[in-house]
């Protein structure tokens, strides 16, 4: 049997929204928000391990990390993939390489991100305005999921 865990990492939803493709286009899986992934005492009744997180700040989502310490020496056992959510494409390779490393992944890939305003309050919201602002006056585009990537690695994954 080949039972696909899928675990994300989220604070404005984004990375859940991708994990629900994810989700959708693999079949025998199941999908864990940080709430049930954390009470996990064990990996036993997976075979493959998809992990999900956004990068806040240049960090992986928190909950996220602690998974990967958690259950480290099993992961190795495992075949694992690996997505995340960013919006800082000039980083790209580099986030991708570090959860690769942390997670032995076989793959991970980078699929852009979203920064939306409407749906934070307070100090992240002001923070989304200032990057929404200063990519506008460098010209550079809004970020966005890059669905032709996450399409691609679904494949791969459900192909292999
Ligand atoms: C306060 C803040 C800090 C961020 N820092 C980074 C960063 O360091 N690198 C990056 O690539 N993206 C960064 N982003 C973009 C987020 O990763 C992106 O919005 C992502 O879609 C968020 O995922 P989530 O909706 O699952 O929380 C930041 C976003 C916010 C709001």
């Amino acid at each position: 049997m080949n039972n696909t865990l899928i675990i994300y990492g989220t604070k404005f939803n984004s990375t859940k929204k991708v994990a629900e493709i994810i989700k959708d286009k693999t079949p025998n899986s199941t999908i864990m928000s940080k709430l049930e992934f954390r009470k996990l005492k064990n990996l036993n009744d997976y075979s493959r391990i998809i992990i999900g997180t956004n990068v806040i700040m240049g960090t992986f989502n928190g909950a996220i990390k602690k998974f990967i310490r958690k259950h480290h020496k099993v992961l190795i056992t495992k075949t694992v993939y690996g997505f995340i959510l960013g919006s800082n494409i000039a980083m790209a390779a580099k986030y991708e390489a570090k959860l690769q490393k942390i997670t032995n992944a076989k793959q991970v890939v980078f699929v852009g991100g979203i920064i939306n305003p409407t749906l934070a309050k307070g100090l992240y919201k002001k923070m989304m305005e200032g990057v929404l602002l200063s990519l506008k006056e460098n010209k550079q585009p809004v970020p966005s999921i890059n669905y032709s990537m996450l399409n691609q690695f679904i494949n791969r994954i459900n192909h292999e």
